[in-house]
C-alpha cells in the first residue's frame, strides 16, 4: 500500500525516506537522490526549453537538440558534484567523462539524459533513463547494476527506480517532491498489449511472424514512440511487451544497450518480467563499446519467450 492512514491523514513516503528503508549505504541514496533532483531542471527545460536544434551530433552521429545537451549538462552537472561518482557515460557525449579528483569514487553512471527528445515539439511524453555501477568500470554485464531509474516527464511527471529489491514508482506533486505512488510493481506472466518499434517493411520473417500472432491473439497496439512511456505503460499496467527488433539493414536494432536497455532490463526483471535480444538475456550481455546496440523483447516473461521463439525459427 502506498499510503499509511493514520486516522484520516494521508500520510506520504517522500523518495529519501523509501530510500532509506531499502538496505543500501548512504551514498547510493545521496546518488539517487541527486539524479532526482536534476530532473526536476530537466522537466523544467522541457516545458520552457529552446525547441531548436544545436548544431552538434552526438556518439551515433545523430543530430542534437539544444534540449539534449541541456538535459546532459544538468545531469553531469549533478553527477561530478555528488562526490561519489568516477565514471559518467552519456548518451550525448562521445567518451566516458571521469570525474577530476575521484579516481576512486563510488559509483558510475550511464545514462540517457533526454530519450525521444524528437517528439517534444509534438507534445508527447519522454524521459530520462539511469544506470548505476558500484565502481569505475562502465562496460560490464548489465546485471551487475546497483540501481536502475527512469524519470517520465508526461502529463505527470514520475520516477520509477529499483535497487534489485523490486520496482517502485513515485510522483511529483505541486511542492515538485517525488511521493510514493505504487511499491512493488508486479509484472503478470503474460499480457495483451504489443508495442512495436521500427518499421514494419523492415521486419524479418521471425518478427513478421511474431507480430501476426499478436495481432491474431487480439493483443492491443500501444505504442507512442518514446521508449520510456512505452516502457511505462507496460511496467504499470504490468502486462505487455515491448520490442524493437533487428531490422534489414540494422541488425542490432537502434536502442542502446548501456543508455536504454540495461537499465530497463533491470527495472522489468526485478518486477517479474524479462527481457532478451532474441539469443541470449539483455543483462548478460559483456558490452563490447558504448555506443553497442541490441535488438529487445521485453515485458512479461512468457511473452518475451514466445518473441525469442518465433525470432529463432523465423
Ligand atoms: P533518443 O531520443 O534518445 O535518440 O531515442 C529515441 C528512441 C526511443 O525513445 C524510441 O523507442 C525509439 O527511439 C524510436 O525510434 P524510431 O522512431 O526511430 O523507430
Ligand atoms: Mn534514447
Ligand atoms: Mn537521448
Amino acid at each position: 500500500m502506498p499510503y499509511a492512514e493514520p486516522g484520516k491523514t494521508k500520510f506520504q513516503i517522500d523518495l529519501r525516506r523509501h530510500l532509506r528503508d531499502q538496505d543500501i549505504c548512504d551514498n547510493l541514496v545521496h546518488l539517487i537522490c541527486e539524479i532526482a533532483e536534476a530532473s526536476k531542471y530537466v522537466i523544467n527545460a522541457v516545458r520552457t526549453g529552446d525547441l531548436g536544434v544545436a548544431g552538434t551530433s552526438n556518439l551515433y552521429g545523430e543530430e542534437q537538440l539544444a534540449l539534449d545537451v541541456l538535459s546532459d549538462r544538468i545531469i553531469r552537472k549533478r553527477l561530478i558534484h555528488s562526490g561519489v561518482v568516477c565514471n559518467i557515460a552519456s548518451e550525448e557525449m562521445e567518451q566516458i567523462y571521469e570525474v577530476k579528483g575521484n579516481a576512486d569514487g563510488l559509483y558510475s553512471v550511464a545514462y540517457d539524459p533526454l530519450d525521444g527528445s524528437s517528439l517534444v515539439d509534438v507534445n508527447l511524453a519522454v524521459g530520462t533513463i539511469v544506470s548505476i555501477y558500484r565502481g569505475c568500470e562502465l562496460l560490464q554485464e548489465g546485471r551487475h547494476q546497483v540501481a536502475a531509474i527512469y524519470i517520465l516527464y508526461g502529463p505527470r511527471v514520475s520516477m520509477v527506480y529499483s535497487v534489485g529489491n523490486g520496482v517502485h514508482e513515485f510522483t511529483m506533486n505541486h511542492l515538485m517532491e517525488y511521493t510514493l505512488t505504487r511499491e512493488n510493481v508486479r509484472m503478470k506472466p503474460m499480457g495483451d498489449i504489443y508495442s512495436p518499434g521500427g518499421l514494419r517493411n523492415k521486419y524479418t520473417p521471425g518478427n513478421e511472424s511474431f507480430i501476426r500472432h499478436l495481432e491474431e491473439k487480439g493483443a492491443k497496439l500501444r505504442y507512442s514512440g518514446g521508449f520510456v512511456p512505452d516502457i511505462n505503460q507496460v511496467l504499470m499496467k504490468g502486462k505487455g511487451l515491448f520490442m524493437y527488433p533487428a531490422l534489414k539493414g540494422s541488425p542490432n536494432g537502434k536502442l542502446r544497450l548501456l543508455f536504454e536497455l540495461n537499465p530497463m532490463a533491470f527495472l522489468v526483471e526485478n518486477a517479474g518480467g524479462a527481457a532478451s535480444n532474441g539469443r541470449c538475456r539483455i543483462l548478460d550481455i559483456k558490452p563490447e563499446s558504448l555506443d553497442q546496440r541490441e535488438p529487445v523483447y521485453i515485458g512479461c516473461n512468457d511473452d518475451v519467450n514466445k518473441a525469442v521463439e518465433f525470432v529463432a525459427n523465423g
